[in-house]
């Protein structure tokens, strides 16, 4: 069996009888657009996130903007956020007329650094937005001390890092409210788009319930303007099937993630996964570092190992600020220093990570790593 970056197939043939049958029960009813059965998967996600509120929505990248439109972000606003993440984040910020203010990051965790917030906060920001890269979540009581003192909501985007826990707690619970993302390669994937909002803060949930349903509680009574961000009942069913299994899921990925730190562990040319004492990583991606800040030294790499047949990819080559919509419109964003961003883009490489890897497949790609480098 070929290695792959994920492997969607090898985690259905496990699940199949659970999956099918609920998508049988939704062709059956033909209630395909909410109804019991997103009903049921919100009330299910809940249970498994702490008894957090939950609203199901199209995907992740709606789920944050329905957060900030339920904040009231809107044009001459400023949310700060990492620049060393995936394009949604800012997307939606920007969408909504608001500014995007990028942070730099920590270099061992890839995620937002809570002391590069506080120097760029001004009268304009409205939010932080730190995101759980990877499967672990940002250091995020500074953060939530930093809202606290400054007027701030935050808001957790947890598309890479559902069933994390940060001091013991879920994340995506904490901040005013979190967002899911149900891409199928995400650690709970559904077959198609999918999403949701968190809130422990039932007032913010409702709004974010309204502006999801093109911001109306009762039919044809508009009361603000919304969008139409529904998860489907299909999607709604397979997730349903997959909750259950997302806690074992996990352990697979850990186990996964154990079985390369082994392998790995005496080649000096690389960095593996650094886990924050604060909480546990449930690896959406297992991300190393080539040393050097040398990006044709890692590309080199990523093409010895393509060559090899092992797949791997650099998740991000450009930080967000890089990118033509920021720069080369200069008024569209503002950022802080940049240095540990700019140095993870030369450096990071994510290798294949998913809940099918065998140990072998492991060997191999480990092997092929220490051939490159001469170990
Ligand atoms: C960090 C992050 N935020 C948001 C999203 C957006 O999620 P979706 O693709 O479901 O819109 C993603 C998806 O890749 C993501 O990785």
């Amino acid at each position: 069996m070929s290695i792959q970056m994920v492997d969607l197939r090898g985690q259905y043939l496990r699940i199949k009888d659970e999956v099918d049958a609920g998508i049988a029960r939704i062709l059956e009813s033909t209630n395909f657009i909410r109804g019991s059965e997103l009903t049921a998967f919100e009330a299910e996600l809940s249970a498994q996130l702490d008894d957090v509120g939950t609203l199901g929505v199209a995907n992740g990248t709606d789920a944050l903007q329905i957060a900030f439109m339920a904040l009231g972000i809107g044009p001459g606003d400023e949310v700060i956020t990492p620049s060393f993440t995936f394009v949604a984040t800012a997307e939606a910020i920007g969408l909504l007329g608001a500014t995007p203010v990028f942070a730099d990051i920590d270099p061992k965790t890839f995620n937002i650094d809570p002391s590069a917030i506080e120097s760029l906060i001004t009268e304009r920001t409205k939010a932080i937005v730190p995101v759980h890269l990877f499967g672990q979540c940002a250091d995020l009581d500074p953060i939530l001390e930093l809202g606290c003192n400054h007027n701030l909501a935050v808001v957790e985007d947890t598309a890479q890092a559902v069933g994390a826990r940060y001091k013991g707690r879920a994340a995506g619970t904490m901040g005013g409210f979190g967002t899911l993302s149900f891409f199928p390669s995400k650690n709970l994937g559904c077959y198609g788009d999918g999403g949701a909002v968190l809130s422990s803060i039932p007032e913010w949930l409702d709004q974010a319930r309204l502006i999801s349903n093109h911001g109306s509680k009762k039919k044809y009574h508009n009361e603000v303007i919304g969008v139409n961000s529904r998860l489907d009942a299909i999607q709604a069913a397979i997730l349903r099937a997959k909750l259950p299994h997302l806690d074992a899921f996990t352990a697979d990925r850990q186990h996964a993630a154990d079985r390369y730190d082994a392998l790995l562990a005496d080649v000096d040319a690389i960095e593996t996964p650094h886990r924050a004492d604060y909480g546990t990583h449930v690896f959406h991606q297992y991300t190393i570092r080539v040393r050097g800040n040398d990006a044709d030294r890692r590309d080199a790499l990523m093409a010895h190992l393509n060559a090899a047949g092992i797949p791997c990819y650099v998740y991000y080559p450009i930080p967000l600020h890089l990118l033509p919509i920021y720069k080369d419109n200069p008024d569209s964003c503002r950022f802080g220093d940049m240095t540990h961003t700019l140095q993870a883009a030369n450096e990071v490489l994510s290798l294949p990570m998913h809940t099918e890897l065998t140990a072998d497949q492991q060997e191999q790609v480990a092997s092929a790593i220490k051939g490159f480098f001469g170990v």
